[in-house]
């Protein structure tokens, strides 16, 4: 667990930094939100039924407990959050996550609030 921990830890480093660049490019696409998906979030998160060592599952996200899930060991940043992902939560979290949770064992900074706004509409059909 502290090996994957560790793993995605480096790996998200190195996605925020391809990040960068690509939110400069610009994207245009027909269901944005799922491309962004895809690009951005699939590697670490599924939208099925079990979490990974990698990320817990994305699937019900929207107005489900903070750290709730008993399939993944969350971080004790993210445990003490508390509360439910609202949209609204769900906004702050993205645009800035340590931030939000500072220690957290995810690693993202969305700037674009049509970006984020694109991902949690597509969070919210995961049901
Ligand atoms: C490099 C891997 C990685 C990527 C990429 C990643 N996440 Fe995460 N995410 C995690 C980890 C690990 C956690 C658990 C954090 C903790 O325990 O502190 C997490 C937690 C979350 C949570 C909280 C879930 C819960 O059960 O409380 C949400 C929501 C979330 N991620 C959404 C996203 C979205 C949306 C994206 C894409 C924009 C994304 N993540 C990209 C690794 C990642």
């Amino acid at each position: 667990m502290a090996t994957a921990r560790i793993i995605s830890r480096l790996f998200s480093l190195t996605l925020l930094a391809l990040f960068a660049g690509s939110a400069a490019a610009g994207r245009a696409a027909a269901s944005p939100g799922q491309d962004l998906y895809n690009d951005e979030c699939a590697s670490c998160h599924s939208v099925g039924s079990a979490s990974t060592p990698s990320g817990p599952t994305l699937k019900g996200v929207v107005w489900r407990g903070v750290a709730s899930l008993q399939d993944f060991a969350y971080s004790r940043a993210l445990r003490s959050a508390g509360g439910s992902w609202s949209p609204d939560r769900l906004d702050v979290f993205l645009s800035n996550t340590q931030a939000f949770a500072p220690g957290t064992d995810m690693f993202f900074e969305i700037y674009d609030r049509d970006e984020r706004r694109a991902i949690i509409d597509y969070l919210r059909t995961l049901k």
